[in-house]
């Protein structure tokens, strides 16, 4: 009998692939990225197969020497990945296999079905972490500028009208409690990848005694509070699931919609209409043609991969939508997508934080724009409800009030008191006094408002939180 050797093909098939077909089936040229995350699983699955009697102490030692040799090789770039292998899987069980003879019972009970579907979790698992690394740093960054110019003010707007004003500390809060819902969102998703699915085979489990609870245990795949094994509970749901991955992806597309929000305030606040803000030239760069130009790339760019972040969701849905039980193929192409996912979110988060610490306020521009009178006619009526006038008729005086100023070219608290009381008798000497901006921003002391020290104290609150 020939040798066995470690392809999907030996045995069954007189020949090799047609050449096109290997070409289009391969998927070498991007899984191989996997190559750690694979090593590390057939560590843990070599090593209970010799607690279960399936392999001597002396082939698991050259198994786990011909794994850690091909690590090596792999990290320094000196391996050769084969397309005709199709996969990291078979591309580094073959090499093994030729040079450690054991090698070639590694994949006792288990199949690169659910071999692919451990190494996609624990990969996933590593950039999970690494990206809600990432957040935090963002989330400081914006708690950073914020802090550096805690006593700026500027308009608030709803549909892009001046509405009412704002610290722009309060502006920028506004997103880190966004981005915190998503490292939440994160946190949350990785409970769901942290199950093991090794033992599940191609489908159906394996008739071997293999031990789950122990390479779950290596590859801590563990409850985080009470330290058991977690193991998925269903073999034909662990091969063929892939939801993990699309939570990742969800989330990951979320989050990218909030970075483009914040991308595009900044890219607002860096054109000269506006003016809050400088960017640093290093993370701007220039145009071709007209010399003046400074562009906020980073931003535009972070705004525009969005569009692949949320396309890479919804590619991922449509693969695994109607796909029937178990594996199929199609799920190989659950991993382009995935690694560009992440490989975005991450790059967009990290080059986030890095144009925010390199930006500067520019708090005259700023004071000039939140001095409009206008955003404190919410104020006014205020006022009159203080008074005791129904909100809905104060609301009406105070429109009038505007109309008049208007009228007369006038900004809104330039307005004499005879003026103001031509359009209400409730108005009084004091009414002037709501276009007090420092005094104004006082008053804004519900929790979460933009007052001045309800601000501090959120800033407080997410420094001490960030700290930790
Ligand atoms: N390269 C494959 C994938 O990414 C690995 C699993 C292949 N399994 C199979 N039965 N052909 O999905």
């Amino acid at each position: 009998m020939k040798k066995s050797s470690p392809t999907s093909r030996s045995g069954r098939f007189a020949g090799g692939p047609a050449a096109d077909v290997a070409q289009f089936t391969e998927s070498i040229s991007f899984d191989w990225r996997l190559w750690r995350h694979d090593i590390l699983g057939s560590t843990a699955h070599a090593t209970m197969l010799q607690k279960i009697g399936v392999l001597t102490q002396a082939e698991l030692r050259a198994i786990l020497k011909g794994l850690d040799t091909i690590a090596k090789e792999i990290a320094a770039g000196k391996f050769f990945w084969k397309p005709e292998l199709e996969d990291v899987h078979m591309n580094i069980e073959a090499e093994l296999t030729k040079r450690v003879p054991a090698g070639a019972k590694l994949h006792t009970g288990r199949s690169r079905n659910d071999q692919v579907a451990l190494d996609i979790r624990l990969w996933l698992r590593d950039e999970t972490i690494e990206l809600c690394l990432e957040l935090m740093d963002l989330k400081k960054a914006l708690i950073e500028l914020a802090d550096k110019n805690s006593e700026v003010i500027i308009p608030g707007y709803t549909h892009m009208q001046r509405a009412q004003p704002v610290y722009f500390a309060h502006h920028l809060l506004a997103y880190v409690e966004m981005i915190d819902r998503d490292h939440d969102r994160f946190d949350d998703c990785y409970l769901r990848m942290n199950v093991c699915p090794l033992g599940s085979g191609a489908i159906a489990g394996s008739t071997l005694p293999l031990d789950r609870e122990l390479v779950a245990k290596l590859l801590d795949f563990v409850d985080l509070k009470t330290g058991k094994p977690r193991v998925t509970q269903n073999s034909m749901d662990a091969v063929s699931d892939r939801d993990f991955a699309v939570e990742f992806c969800s989330v990951a597309a979320l989050l990218a919609v909030h970075i483009s929000r914040l991308a595009e305030d900044l890219i607002l606040w860096a054109g000269a209409e506006f003016n809050f803000i400088k960017i640093a030239d290093a993370y701007t760069t220039g145009s071709s043609l007209m010399p003046q130009k400074k562009n906020p790339d980073i931003a535009e760019l972070a705004r525009g991969k969005t569009g692949r972040v949320i396309g890479n969701l919804v590619a991922l849905l449509t693969l695994l939508k109607g796909l029937p039980m178990t594996y199929n193929r199609d799920l190989q192409e659950d991993k382009e997508r995935l690694f560009d996912t992440a490989n975005t979110v991450r790059a967009t988060t990290r080059l986030m934080a890095a144009m925010l610490r390199h930006t500067k306020v520019n708090a005259v521009a700023c004071a000039t724009a939140a001095n409009d009178p206008a955003l404190l006619a919410t104020d006014l009526a205020d006022y009159l409800v203080r008074k005791n006038m129904p909100f809905r008729q104060a609301h009406h005086v105070v429109g009038a009030v505007v109309a008049l100023a208007e009228k007369s070219g006038k900004p809104l608290n330039q307005l004499t008191l005879a003026e103001l009381q031509t359009v209400d008798k409730t108005f009084g000497r004091d009414a002037l006094g709501v276009f007090n901006l420092k005094t104004a921003m006082a008053k804004r002391n519900l929790t979460g408002a933009p007052g001045t020290k309800e601000v501090a104290k959120q800033l407080a609150r997410w420094r001490e939180q960030l700290a930790q």
